[in-house]
């Protein structure tokens, strides 16, 4: 049995010149668990041109959803983003990743802390009444530098609540905090900012950032895992994994495809 499966392309939405997402049919046997991310890709050249891509739909979903940038010189995102509904693209069979509850020890809060299509992972846990059971609050936290690369805004404040059958335990526990660093919007500033400064936690009126209560996941640009790690540790957070659950965990947003 090849590793890789064929998917079928449902529907293309480009949000920006620079960000687009899309969905897919998903093979039954695909089992994934929310934040998890897969190899996926288009042949090229007769051969499987791959990346590592999170999926944005949540485990239980019956298609695949993934948010991609466009670089034009991408070998990829070149090709992937002129995709059309009905198009093939192939799929790897086995997910993997470390933005998994499992590798967190029990905390009061999760925090989710994404910059651009650093948001994928995120919308799957988001999207999961599991995770919803073992937090009082989950806090999205979103940074882009405009306005119109905050995706899924629709889906995450007005959807997800009014969802059938969660959507009272998303109204009670989720809070999502979009922020912009290059233009005007009611939230501003670097995420690494927002933490040093506090001002997150003032503007949400929780807590500042502590190991006792809150635990955090990361996936964003190396530069802004790095920083951002150094806050958290500062704060006597410690970082966890399959072997050993911490207070934290990251993943990297998987960019310049
Ligand atoms: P900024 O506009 O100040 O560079 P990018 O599109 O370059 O990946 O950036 C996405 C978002 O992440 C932008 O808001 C950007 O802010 C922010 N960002 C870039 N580098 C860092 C970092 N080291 N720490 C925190 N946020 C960062």
């Amino acid at each position: 049995m090849s590793n890789i499966m064929e998917a079928k392309v449902l529907s293309v939405h480009h949000w920006t010149d620079k960000l687009f997402s899309f969905t897919t049919t998903r093979d039954p046997s695909f089992r994934y668990q929310s934040g998890q991310f897969a190899m996926i890709g288009l042949m090229v050249d007769g051969k499987p041109l791959m990346r590592a891509y999170s999926m944005v739909s949540p485990h239980y979903e019956e298609f695949l959803e993934f948010l991609s940038i466009k670089v034009q010189e991408g070998p990829l995102t070149s090709r992937l983003q002129h995709i059309q509904v009905g198009d093939t693209i192939l799929v790897g069979r086995k997910a993997s990743g470390t933005l998994l509850t499992q590798n967190l020890l029990p905390g009061r809060r999760l925090y989710l802390m994404g910059t651009g299509t650093g948001l994928a992972p995120f919308m799957s846990i988001v999207q999961d009444p599991e995770v919803y059971e073992q937090y009082e609050k989950i806090i999205l936290v979103h940074g882009c530098r405009e306005v119109k690369e905050l995706a899924y805004q629709q889906r995450i404040g007005v959807e997800l609540p009014a969802n059938e059958f969660f959507g009272d335990v998303v109204t009670d526990k989720l809070v999502y905090y979009p922020t912009v660093t290059r233009e005007d919007f009611r939230n501003q500033g670097r995420i690494t900012d927002l933490i040093r400064s506090n001002e997150l936690f003032e503007r949400l009126h929780l807590p500042p950032l502590n190991m006792e209560e809150d635990r955090v996941m990361l996936c964003g640009s190396p530069a802004m895992l790095k920083e951002t790690q150094g806050l958290l540790e500062e704060r006597g957070l410690t970082e966890g994994n399959m072997s050993r659950p911490g207070h934290y965990v990251i993943e990297r947003a998987f960019v310049e495809k």
